[in-house]
């Protein structure tokens, strides 16, 4: 049977999901499509129906329905309700579940490295920012900190996760081995220009992880990388997110070089 994947989300703006899952569908001969599908907030709940009622074989779940999809389906992942988000829904049988896979995918990049680092900092404290914190601690870093512009957030963050709160003015004052943004400064259009760390701060050694991947390469990575410092671009996320949705959907692994390769000349193009 032909089965239909897609992404809900509102506004839906541009997205290369589709781009992904389709090559994927199409290199394995999976007889699948996966289309965007803009969903408001008001419209949830019907096409929540028509998803048990087609069915719908699997869904991206994006802004603004990571948290409102939870109350409409039957199984939620120990690590999506730790990030209290959604991103994923595959069917198990007869049942309808939920996982979140930008946990998998923040730290699919940082397991291939030779040495985890044992300390690390969120900047931000956002959805993204919830799933990195939940990522570092699967990860088994020792010593995590979380700053935010606005600190009443970053304490909210840091008592639900148990993890330090840091003041955005201290955030450059500690060597931290591992620095995520996850705040939209150094993001195509009015943000692109502004790093979220002064350029004297890195050390070599430090590795400096940007959730953006548009632009590749941030203002962020580019100051880190000429610091002498390990980068890490938001693609990686993008990409091992997406690989793991196509794992929970067909239960077969999509080619991971060729797979970055198309995500970089689409966002090259
Ligand atoms: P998401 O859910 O995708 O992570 P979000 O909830 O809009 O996105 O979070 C964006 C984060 O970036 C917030 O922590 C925000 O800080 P505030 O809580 O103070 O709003 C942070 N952010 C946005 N613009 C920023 C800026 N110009 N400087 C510093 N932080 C910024």
């Amino acid at each position: 049977m032909f089965k239909s994947y897609g992404i809900i989300g509102w506004p839906l703006g541009h997205t290369i999901s589709p781009t992904l899952h389709n090559w994927g569908f199409d290199k394995l001969g999976v007889e699948a499509s996966y289309a965007a599908w803009p969903v408001s907030t008001g419209d949830l709940s019907s096409f929540m129906g028509q998803v048990r009622a087609r069915p719908i074989s699997g869904l991206s779940v994006t802004i603004p329905h990571k948290q409102a999809v939870m109350d409409y389906i039957d199984t939620v992942s120990d690590r999506a309700a730790q990030v209290g988000a959604v991103n994923t829904l595959y069917w198990d049988n007869d049942a309808l579940c939920g996982e979140n896979t930008d946990v998998i995918g923040f730290i699919a990049p940082l397991r291939s490295l030779e040495k985890c680092p044992d300390s690390a900092i969120v900047l931000g404290a956002g959805g993204a920012a919830r799933a990195a914190i939940v990522g570092l601690k699967e990860l088994g870093i020792k010593h995590i900190g979380v700053a935010n512009r606005t600190h009443a957030k970053a304490e909210l963050l840091a008592e639900q996760f148990n993890v330090d709160c840091i003041y955005w003015e201290e955030r450059m004052n500690t060597p931290w081995g591992l620095i995520c943004n996850t705040t939209p400064l150094g993001m195509s259009g009015e943000f692109e220009t502004l790093s979220p760390w002064d350029k004297d701060g890195f050390t070599p050694g430090m590795i400096a992880y940007d959730i953006v991947y548009n632009p590749l390469e941030t203002r962020f990575l580019r100051e880190a990388k000429a610091a002498g410092c390990r980068t890490i671009s938001g693609l990686e996320m993008f990409l091992h997110q997406g690989l793991a949705q196509f794992q929970l959907w067909t239960g077969q692994d999509m080619d991971e070089a060729g797979a970055r390769q198309l995500l970089l000349d689409t966002l090259n193009s």
